[in-house]
């Protein structure tokens, strides 16, 4: 007779997660939205309970959050353990069901007495609904048994989620959505460069096309994982989602967190991530920093070819058009004077600087910004101080060439003195100069690495956290040539992600519509490139560039001088459209905005009674007069103010009829701004309208 079901529950705003256990066997029944308080849950579970059919077990394998293969479960597991390299399954029993004391917790524990093993999943339900899983595994006595793989989420995924948008990508080409039908065969993704990398499968959509529900997904690991989907004959698919084992033979430990959020639709799914990473951001600075400073960043104005004479030009024209942060990009320190050489010698380069770092730093105080600089510390080039000085500190196999990647080689962290160095370097650097922000690189993958991967995760974790707390002011950014390292684990420690490198607007107004799909726009750097972009050598005209720049934390990475002057203005005039509506755009709700043309993508956040939109046209149009674009998030019986406003864009600003009437604002209903929508000049390429509306007193 089958042991009668205990349940426990979690219960967010709109979602609530039922776990079903039976004897030592453990489910999710439910994961969807809120069910009332005295939902009958056996009821529901009588609900969801199938017969036998036939070609299966006499009594047919659950599954569930720990699968048993002796039941017959031939689906995936959560955990995997071995004896003298041959497959141990322990017999997990004493099935344990607690609930925390703020009710936000589920846990469950088994033990398998004989091995000396007990395993622990939790499920915490937080900031936005969204639920973040970790497993947790304990080998008491050392009997030379090893866990060999153990996931952070084994989920069966609720029925009809049959369709899973994933974000395929490569260097430059970032966050390239795509959407895929669950078929038998499966899915897999894996990431095996010691960084999630650019499509590990780490953020996914699933998708319920009945009925519209989303289901989201995150790994936050900040190095290798494995992401996979199975299903089965019967047509229960499960999700697993895990990272290698720390060490071998370890005795305890506990995985990196998953997340999930369960959503009646896209903007709500959105909203609970942005709500999450929000959440995550006040706790990591509870004196929040100032508002996201306008950054002016000399990687694409000048690369390697600079001196202190011209950054301080540089800085002059930055100030000019309302930079605030002036952000010393890659090249400043001893003997690089190319990505070939210098990594490792963290101190400034004595031909370039000859009185150090001082005298620039106190010109851009004394314009007004702040001073940003960029380090790639867990890196090493062959060609610098530091490996003549230690040639052993880098991961390497003994005998073996050492392959470069980008000319350079990877640090071993792990070990103490050389996280050691790298903590007194970069607290001597920001103890000496009044540095408010780190752009913290990391541009190759890390190989050799013979299974040191997590430790390096974990030893990167521990730097930042030190510096972190030696320096709470400092904001760090993750970049890795672009979005190669952007989680919620890294998250932990950075104030902002550097979504790719790729600054040309068309690239760019997609790859921030995927990254914006999970992260709010204040942590998503986003920049004004030169014309011709130096990755697509396309041509863009200032107005399209700055406003795609807008819809992020927005900053310039371009030589001003090099403008004319009307683009000079063009420019410090959507600097000072930005700083007039940061504050709507960092801490509004995101809607991503859908338009039947291909090409344009369209994005508004509201906050309180002000919202602005952004439509980007990439393509050239199939129709002439494209369609209207709907907004959407507005109260519909609410009246709102509607303004263009300026600069506009050259050529399809004079398609407008009215303009005046544009300028001057319309007022409308919100029932009437998401149902008929705006139509708006976008049939030519490369032009973009930003959208501003205020609600009126009623
Ligand atoms: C990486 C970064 C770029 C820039 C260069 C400097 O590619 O992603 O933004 O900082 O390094 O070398």
């Amino acid at each position: 007779m089958r042991a009668s079901p205990v349940f426990a529950r979690l219960d967010g705003d709109r979602t609530s997660v039922v776990w079903m256990a039976c004897g030592d066997a453990l489910d999710c029944l439910y994961l969807g939205p809120p069910l009332a308080a005295d939902e009958d849950l056996v009821a529901l579970s009588n609900a969801a309970s199938r017969g036998r059919h036939e070609n299966q077990p006499d009594i047919p394998p659950t599954g569930g959050l720990l699968p048993d293969p002796r039941t017959g479960w031939r689906g995936p597991l959560l955990a995997e353990f071995a004896q003298d390299r041959a497959p141990v399954i322990p017999r997990w029993t004493g099935l344990k069901i607690e609930t925390s004391p703020d009710r936000q917790t589920i846990g469950a524990g088994w033990r398998d007495e004989d091995l000396a093993l007990t395993l622990s999943v939790s499920w915490t339900i937080g900031a936005g609904d969204v639920i973040t899983t970790r497993t947790q595994f304990l080998n008491a006595e050392d009997r030379g048994l090893r866990a060999t793989r153990c996931a952070s989420l084994l989920l069966p995924l609720p029925r009809g989620f049959d369709h899973v948008t994933h974000f395929a990508g490569r260097w430059a080409d970032d966050m390239r959505a795509e959407r895929v039908r669950l078929t038998r065969a499966g899915l897999g993704w894996a990431s095996r460069g010691g960084k999630p990398g650019f499509a590990g499968g780490d953020w996914l959509v699933f998708d319920d096309a009945g009925s519209g529900a989303q289901l989201g997904f995150h790994i936050a690991a900040t190095g290798d994982h494995e992401v996979r989907i199975e299903r089965n004959d019967d047509g229960d698919a499960t999700l697993v989602a895990e990272t290698p084992i720390p060490a071998p033979g370890a005795s305890m430990f506990t995985t990196p967190d998953a997340l999930i959020a369960w959503a009646p639709d896209p903007d709500t799914l959105t909203h609970a991530f942005h709500i999450n990473a929000r959440e995550r951001l006040t706790r990591q600075y509870p004196n929040p920093p100032r508002e996201r400073r306008v950054h002016f960043n000399t990687w694409e104005a000048c690369a390697f070819d600079f001196d202190e004479a011209r950054l301080m030009r540089l800085a002059e024209d930055a100030a000019a058009i309302g930079a605030e942060r002036f952000v010393l990009d890659d090249g400043w320190f001893k003997g690089r004077s190319s990505d070939r050489a210098g990594l490792g010698d963290w101190t400034p380069d004595p031909v370039r600087f000859p009185n150090g770092l001082g005298p620039l730093i106190a010109r851009v105080k004394a314009l007004g910004m702040d001073f940003g600089l960029w380090v790639e510390p867990e890196m090493v080039s062959p060609d610098s101080d530091l490996y003549r000085r230690h040639p052993d500190w880098c991961l390497h196999a003994e005998d073996r060439d050492r392959s470069t990647m980008r000319g350079q080689l990877v640090l071993d962290i792990a070990r103490p003195e050389v996280s050691g160095f790298l903590f007194e370097r970069l607290d001597a650097l920001l103890a000496q100069h009044r540095i408010a922000y780190l752009k913290w690189d990391h541009n190759r993958d890390l190989f050799p690495a013979a299974g040191k991967q997590v430790r390096q995760t974990l030893a990167l974790y521990d730097l930042l956290d030190r510096l972190r707390q030696a320096h709470p002011q400092v904001e760090i950014e993750s970049c890795s040539s672009g979005g190669g390292r952007i989680d919620f684990g890294i998250m932990r420690y950075c104030h902002r992600v550097w979504p790719s490198d790729n600054n040309d607007p068309v690239e760019r107004a997609r790859i921030m519509r995927s990254w914006s799909q999970f992260l709010p726009l204040e942590v998503l750097g986003n920049h004004v490139g030169p014309s011709p972009n130096p990755i697509t050598g396309r041509r863009t005209e200032m107005d399209f560039r700055a406003k795609v720049a807008l819809f992020g934390h927005m900053g310039v990475e371009a030589d001003p001088g090099a403008m004319s002057e009307h683009e000079r203005s063009v420019l410090a005039a959507h600097i000072a459209l930005y700083k007039a509506w940061r504050g709507v755009l960092h801490a509004g709700d995101w809607y991503g905005l859908d338009h039947p043309d291909p090409g344009i993508f369209a994005q508004m956040v509201v906050h309180g009674d002000k919202a602005l939109a952004l439509a980007a046209q990439t393509c050239f149009s199939a129709a002439f007069d494209t369609a209207p674009l709907r907004l959407e998030g507005l109260e519909a019986d609410a009246i709102y103010r509607v303004t263009l406003p300026r600069p506009w864009p050259g050529k399809a600003s004079l398609y407008l009829p009215d303009w005046q009437t544009w300028e001057s604002g319309l007022t409308l209903s919100g029932r009437a701004l998401m149902t008929q929508g705006i139509a708006l000049p976008l049939t030519h390429p490369e032009t973009a309208w930003v959208i501003a509306l205020e609600r009126l007193p009623q």
